[in-house]
């Protein structure tokens, strides 16, 4: 991954680029990396800001040759591959949120967004789009989510090498890619996941479509599904939406 970087000063969305080159055909590990996007989309609609040399605005066009149904796997392998190369760089001990936000002490360093295009029985690409707070200060955030949000340097104290971290995020999301897709081997990523995870063993509160479920996060499966265990004993199996760590 990697042997292709381009770089750009200012964007509309990395993601949105990298859709369209693989439209076209750029090959695997194709990395787009923007200075400053003006466009910056976050899950679910939601907006991403996106300041000029703050943070690292970048996406990766993957073709793996496995069935969609595998699609949320390469979420949670971006999430910890993001989350090791964060430690290995700055020795923070962030965590991750399932599905794929990078935490410190609650708040978001990163988030992740993943984007496919398949048919039935093959995926024509992935993009996995990564944006890390890296150089902000608390006031460069929109006020809404200032509580929320920090950055690296602003829990460091200090600056930090966003080449270093894109190296290193390359390096580990390689690693565990292919040993995803070439070994068939997603066990080193579940248990690092869960080694990593804020949130198990804890109280939360999951959002899905138009239900609210909420009790102790036991688990993730195989399959990469959040398992939350209620009050009164009932399993679920999240798959997708977001979940919220409670009185948090
Ligand atoms: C989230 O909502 O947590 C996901 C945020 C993802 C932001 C990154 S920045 C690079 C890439 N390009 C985008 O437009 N979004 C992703």
């Amino acid at each position: 991954l990697g042997k292709k970087i381009m770089h750009f000063d200012s964007i509309g969305s990395t993601n949105d680029k990298a859709k369209d080159l693989a439209l076209q055909g750029a090959e695997e590990g194709t990395v787009i990396i923007a200075e400053e996007q003006i466009k910056g989309r976050g899950r679910r609609g939601s907006q991403w800001v996106s300041p000029k040399g703050k943070g690292i605005w970048m996406s990766i066009i993957l073709r793996p040759d496995v069935l969609p149904k595998n699609a949320p796997k390469f979420t949670l392998l971006s999430a910890v591959a993001v989350a090791q190369a964060i430690r290995e760089v700055t020795a923070l001990p962030v965590q991750i949120k399932w599905p794929n936000d990078i935490i410190y002490q609650n708040k978001k360093v990163c988030g992740i967004l993943t984007e496919m295009s398949a048919e039935m029985d093959f995926i024509n690409y992935i993009v996995v789009g990564m944006g890390i707070n890296i150089n902000e200060s608390i006031k460069d955030f929109p006020e809404e989510i200032q509580g929320k949000a920090t950055s690296l340097r602003e829990i460091k104290g200090e600056n930090i090498s966003r080449q270093r971290l894109v190296r290193s995020i390359l390096e580990n999301l390689e690693k565990f890619y292919l040993e995803f897709v070439k070994e068939q081997n997603f066990q080193k990523v579940l248990e690092l996941w869960k080694s990593m995870s804020g949130i198990l063993g804890k109280e939360v509160r999951a959002m899905g479509n138009n239900d609210v479920i909420q009790g102790i996060a036991v688990d993730i499966n195989q399959e990469g599904a959040l398992i939350i265990k209620e009050d009164n004993g009932k399993i679920h199996e999240i798959t997708f939406g977001e979940v919220s760590l409670r009185g948090v």
